[in-house]
This record gives structure tokens, sequence and C-alpha cells, in this order.
């Protein structure tokens, strides 16, 4: 990921403010350059919208998908929607959460990975799913997830 660079933010920003729904649009647009959507990020876009901070800062902390700090090097994202919960999803959150000693949102301390909540992957019927680094897995349990968390940091 590029680090932050505020012409390239205002470039992005300008190409999107005239979209419908513009605050998403652009939001998504400067997460996917840099990763996360920084506090310098939050005031441009207040800014060039006519939105108080607060409201950007709302938008943000409402969507799941959207990071306030760059991510580890790998990230795990756990169902924790119904049908995975009926599953074992919620052993299996607990699990990976003090594996890696992080909570929701979380980084662990060496970078390696982050751990976020997602809300069904269409995966249901192969609960507890996940994705880690996009890659789709289905009825995981402590012992695969672990494995996949071993490979990662190899
Ligand atoms: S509820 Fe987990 S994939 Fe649908």
């Amino acid at each position: 990921m590029p680090a932050w660079q505020e012409a390239r933010a205002r470039q992005i920003i300008e190409t999107h403010r005239t979209d419908d729904g513009p605050t998403l649009v652009i939001l998504q647009a400067l997460q996917r350059e840099f990763g996360f959507i920084s506090e310098e990020a939050v005031v441009l876009v207040a800014d060039a919208l006519n939105l108080t901070r607060a409201e950007v800062h709302g938008i943000v902390s409402f969507y799941h998908d959207f990071r306030r700090e760059p991510a580890g090097r790998h990230v795990l994202k756990l169902c924790r929607a119904e049908a995975c919960q009926s599953l074992g999803g919620e052993r299996l959150a607990a699990h990976g959460q003090s594996r890696l000693g992080v909570s929701w949102g979380g980084t662990t301390a060496d970078g390696s990975v982050t751990l976020e909540p997602v809300f069904c992957l269409g995966l249901c019927a192969s609960g507890p799913a996940a994705l880690l680094d996009g890659r789709p897995l289905g009825r995981l349990d402590a012992g695969r997830l672990d494995r996949l968390l071993d490979e990662v940091a190899s």
C-alpha cells in the first residue's frame, strides 16, 4: 500500500465527488488506495463534501469494512452471522481472538494478522466460514484455524 499522500487523496475525492452517494464511494476508494481511513482522510472528505468530521466518522465506524488503522500483513475475517454461529462460530471466534491475542479489528503485536468480523460470506452450509486474505474457507474448527495461522506466520 502506498503511504498517505494528500495530493493523491484530493485527486481521488475530486474524481468521485459528483458520484451518487459520494461519501461512501470516496471512502471506499481512499481505503483501496491507502489501506485504511486516516484522520487526514476524514478531514479532507468532510471539507470536500461539506460534512462535519463527526458525520464522516459516523459512516466510517458504521461500516465494518472501513479500517481506521493499517491492516497487518494478513487479514482474517471470521463470519459472525447466524448460520455460522449455530455451527460453532462463537467458539471459533473466541479461539481466534485468544490465539492471536487481539479483539475484533485488532492486529497482532508483530503486525502479521488483523482479525475482523464479517457478516455472511454465502458459505452458510459450510460454516463456520472465514476469509483469509480474501480466500474463502469453510468448516473451520480451532485446529484447522491454528494450522492456517501457522502457515501465514511462517
Ligand atoms: S452465516 Fe456465515 S457464511 Fe453465511
